[in-house]
């Protein structure tokens, strides 16, 4: 029979990479609550409408890589691709900028995006994000591009670069994309046929293509950053300013411009230069006009969203996050009883602990320890238990010592 595998751009997670998972979600939870965020979820598909409304119908993410279908009542439906607008919807059906104080969101969780899967690049893949509403200011900018870093240092990250742009806004992106219409319609043949359609439909896009010779042509085009209105052009001056005020470092990128259509004014993205050709760890912006166009008041937004594989592929072992493992060895299947007492003794207490109820000759056992990565196997004899006494063996080491039965738990919560 032929074999049943996973799709293509998804994997399965488990031990011991599952490891750094935990890891990554505990320091994550911890790090946002620390700044006040509450932790929202949202269902994993939603109404097709609200991303192309919400993220914009020329996106390359809108255009080619939804996972879309029609429920059984012929509703068209979309495996989330992203987070933002899902937020932004449940915050506005339930009522929760009326609600809620402060309006500051976390996540955790699986998108989809139909793309060419490589290293770092999946078609289900997991973010971690912040969405934060209501206040409009550069500091708060920079307290959310903080957050983002910081995350990324407690994960053992450095190297990181920050790059950072201003997008513009409603006031002053209309005159600047006709600029921008007329200067890319000048190049309209050299673009690929992807672009060539963005010159009449969203020129801005054409900034996102991966094409080196888009690309080139893209980087002699007329920048946004150039071509702010006042409020704007202060706005990012004052991020940059109150970034220093954070102590992150940072580089103006002209040329970023985020791939999805709902951000205005502060842009940014971190990346490493270990990840090769998917170097984003993570990218966010301001969004002052998405809640409005969603159905809710007129609101700003702020957020970020880092891919949780790429943080994943840069943590080192964890040797020391792993819970130490303890495996109860018999001398003798008689010995059973005392086993499964000392073994529901251990966890009870917070140990994580293992044996085999089989449990024949004391090397196959310890064999059985070494392959569950055990760090210790307790071993249980007939004269110790006649002289009240349990041999630990240290399974790295190979360093073993008798203990008294009614110390073990000190002695073992020492040793571990
Ligand atoms: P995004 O830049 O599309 O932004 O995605 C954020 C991060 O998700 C990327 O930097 C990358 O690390 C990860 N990512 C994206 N696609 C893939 C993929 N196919 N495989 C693996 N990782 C991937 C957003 O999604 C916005 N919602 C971020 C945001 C929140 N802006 C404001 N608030």
């Amino acid at each position: 029979m032929s074999k049943i595998i996973a799709p293509k751009g998804t994997h399965d997670i488990y031990m011991p990479e599952i490891e750094k998972w935990h890891f990554l979600e505990k320091v994550t939870r911890e790090h946002f609550q620390a700044y006040f965020y509450s932790e929202i979820r949202t269902p994993i598909f939603e109404r097709a409408e609200l991303f192309q409304r919400g993220i914009g119908r020329e996106t390359e993410v809108v255009q080619k890589e939804m996972y879309q279908f029609e429920d059984r009542a012929q509703r068209k439906m979309v495996l989330r691709p992203e987070n933002t607008a899902s937020v932004v919807r449940s915050a506005i059906e339930n009522n929760l900028f009326n609600t809620f104080y402060p309006l500051r969101f976390f996540y955790m969780g699986p998108m989809f995006r139909y793309d060419k899967p490589q290293k770092g690049r999946y078609r289900q893949f997991h973010q971690l994000g912040v969405e934060i509403f209501g206040e409009e200011s550069s500091f708060l900018d920079a307290e959310v591009i903080s957050v983002a870093f910081s995350l990324l240092n407690k994960c053992g990250l450095n190297n990181l670069n920050l790059e950072i742009n201003s997008v513009g806004c409603k006031e002053c992106r209309p005159s600047y994309l006709s600029v921008l219409s007329k200067e890319a319609d000048k190049n309209r043949e050299d673009f690929c046929k992807n672009c060539q359609r963005k010159v009449d439909t969203n020129p801005l896009r054409i900034f996102d293509c991966k094409i080196e010779k888009c690309k080139e042509i893209a980087s002699d085009l007329p920048k946004i950053n150039d071509n702010l209105c006042d409020s704007c052009d202060e706005n990012f001056e004052g991020l940059k300013e109150s970034l220093f005020y954070f102590g992150v470092d940072f580089k103006i990128n002209p040329m970023l411009v985020r791939g999805l259509d709902y951000y205005t004014k502060t842009a940014f993205e971190i990346t490493s230069n270990q990840l090769g050709a998917q170097n984003a760890l993570l990218g966010g912006g301001r969004y002052a006009n998405l809640v409005e166009e969603l159905g809710g008041p007129k609101i700003s937004g702020i957020g970020f969203a880092a891919g949780m594989e790429r943080i994943i592929l840069h943590l080192k072992e964890l040797e020391l996050l792993r819970d130490k493992r303890i495996f109860i060895v018999l001398q003798k299947p008689e010995l059973l009883n005392e086993g499964i007492t000392l073994c529901q003794q251990l966890r009870e207490r917070g140990f994580v602990v293992l044996m085999d109820y089989k449990s024949k000759g004391i090397g196959k056992q310890l064999k059985k320890a070494e392959k569950a990565n055990c760090d210790i196997a307790l071993i249980i004899g007939e004269e110790e238990i006649s002289s009240g006494l349990l041999s630990i063996k240290k399974l790295r080491t190979h360093n073993q010592l008798q203990v008294k039965r009614k110390e073990i738990f000190k002695i073992l919560k020492e040793q571990i």
